[in-house]
């Protein structure tokens, strides 16, 4: 007999419907998948027979043939598990389902649990979409199912539990022990040793009350979070650039509904979103080492997982010891900081995520870390040290707004000084800024605009034109440059409450390029 069910699988961001076609005839026993399935799959056929059989059903001694349509939706995961358990269930006779039909999303273990899935969000969005009413997840994925309006998001711990509810009268013959009871099944993610964490920093936040001295680097992090610019900190070692930055978190702005929208669905599809969880309100923060990967910076692997630049959508992407990251890895950058998207692809299959980032980056001037010290001398070779921050390509450091050095903090400052002021007036300051920045330029941050419509929304007094293009002249400011010196002298003018960018805004900005020709 035929059985017809329906489930989804991940395409980028986005879920694809898939019908699962069971038939279970007379023939040679086997279980065969047809449907461009990758390995992922072929493991599913050990999956579904153990899961069936430790559930206390029969495993049908007969020729199994499922078929995952559309064909030429590419497929990848276990999502899949539930539905084709249950069709060769329904197409061996063995149960009857109920009238009305259940979408069914979940990994199947061998036990018979149902576990979690990437990507939950939007596969139950698009089927959803097309018109489905009722779907079973995984327990863990619940809260981000049920995100989505127009379909009822049922919870189910393990395949007996997804048979009594496609069912509700059938009985296994044989009960085992196990998994078709909620009580026996463990569903939580965050005791799997797999999961992975659902930041990449491992690092405790800090608040501004923290970071002594560093007037200027602390001003220069509160311009950049306001208008969202990219920034660059050069500094000795133990200046505190890994300090200030970890101070970022307390400081950034909730995400609005769509943004929070947009962050968990990413989360949903890497994985991350731990179990119960449902919609984000965090603005991401990632803070990758540099010795990780391509893949793991841009995306990748056999399931085309979003990497870090997509993971910190929407939020910060702190790049600590700039120079030391692959210069491939900086190179990849490029493309999610000028498009706000990134696109991957492996083995013929291609898919795009978004990536709109903000980047903060911390170096330190020369491999040795004392270039231009006043006290300790410089111990690179000649040479060296100059060469040092080219590693870092020429493109990237274009697209970085402000560049601040920070030099050390005297013992005095460290230890007599009275406490600076802590992060959360900072924060305010930072929030109404933002806010009034993206009033006035429909949605986007002053870090966005350039050309004709920056001028437009920096309503520049005829002095602060008149400062920026004297200073362009004498130093010879490239057009990109002088646009960036204007766009933060916008965001200058935000925090200091002007309507429009005056004098002392565009010197201010000025400021915040030291270390432009570096
Ligand atoms: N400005 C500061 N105020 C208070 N403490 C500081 C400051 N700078 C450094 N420290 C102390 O020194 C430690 C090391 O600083 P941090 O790791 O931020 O330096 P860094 O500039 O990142 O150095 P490196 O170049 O070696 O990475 C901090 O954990 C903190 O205890
Ligand atoms: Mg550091």
């Amino acid at each position: 007999m035929l059985a017809t069910l329906f489930s989804a699988a991940l395409a980028g961001l986005d879920g694809r419907v898939i019908r699962v076609e069971v038939d279970v005839a007379n023939g040679l026993p086997g279980l065969t998948i047809v449907g461009l399935p990758d390995t992922a799959l072929s493991e599913a056929r050990e999956r579904v027979r153990s899961a069936i059989r430790n559930s206390g059903y029969d495993y049908p001694a007969r020729r199994i043939t499922v078929n995952l349509a559309p064909a030429e939706v590419r497929k990848a995961g276990a999502s899949f598990d539930l539905a084709i358990a249950l069709g060769v269930l329904i197409g061996d006779g063995e149960i009857r389902p109920a009238a009305g039909s259940w979408a069914l999303l979940g990994e199947l273990s061998l036990g018979g649990e149902v576990r979690p899935v990437p990507g939950v969000l939007p596969m139950v969005s698009v089927l959803a979409a097309a018109g489905h009413r009722r779907v079973a997840v995984p327990c863990a994925n619940l809260p981000e199912a049920r995100l989505v309006p127009g379909i009822e998001s049922v919870a189910v711990a393990s395949l007996g539990e997804a048979v009594r509810l496609v069912s509700p009268r059938s009985r296994p013959r044989v009960v085992v022990g196990g998994a078709t009871d909620r009580a026996a099944v463990a569903v939580d993610p965050i005791a799997d040793p797999q999961a992975p964490p659902s930041r990449s920093d491992g690092v405790e936040s800090a608040d501004l009350v923290d970071v002594r001295g560093q007037a200027f680097a602390r001003w220069a992090l509160e311009v950049a979070l306001a208008g969202e610019h990219n920034l660059l900190l050069v500094g000795p070692p133990g200046a505190g650039k890994t300090l200030l930055a970890r101070t970022v978190p307390g400081l950034l702005s909730p995400l609005d509904d769509d943004e929070a929208l947009e962050v968990t669905i990413v989360a949903s599809v890497a994985g991350l979103l731990r179990s119960g969880e449902a919609l984000r309100r965090t603005r991401p923060f990632r803070a990758p080492h540099h010795t990780l990967s391509y893949a793991a910076m841009v995306g990748g692997g056999p399931s085309l997982a979003p990497g870090e630049v997509s993971l910190a959508h929407r939020g910060v992407l702190f790049l600590d010891e700039l120079a030391e990251f692959d210069r491939d890895v900086l190179d990849a950058l490029r493309q999610p900081l000028e498009e706000g998207t990134v696109g991957i692809s492996r083995a013929g299959r291609a898919v795009r995520f978004p990536a709109r980032f903000q980047l903060i980056a911390a170096t330190n001037p020369c491999r040795c870390g004392y270039r231009d010290d006043p006290i300790r001398p410089c111990r690179c070779r000649p040479g060296e040290a100059e060469g040092y921050l080219k590693r870092v390509s020429g493109p990237l450091l274009d697209r970085i707004d402000c560049f601040v050095e920070m030099p050390r903090v005297p013992p005095h400052e460290l230890l007599r000084a009275p406490d600076p002021e802590s992060s959360e007036p900072v924060a305010r300051r930072i929030a109404a800024a933002r806010a009034a920045a993206r009033e006035r330029n429909g949605g986007r941050p002053n870090a966005a605009h350039a050309g004709r419509r920056l001028r437009l929304l920096a309503q520049a007094d005829r002095d602060a034109t008149r400062l920026l293009e004297r200073m362009a002249e004498r130093d010879r400011y490239s057009a990109r440059a002088t646009h960036r010196a204007f766009r933060v002298a916008r965001t200058v003018a935000d925090l200091r409450g002007h309507a429009g960018v005056t004098a002392e805004d565009v010197s201010a900005a000025i400021a915040l390029r030291q270390r432009e020709a570096a």
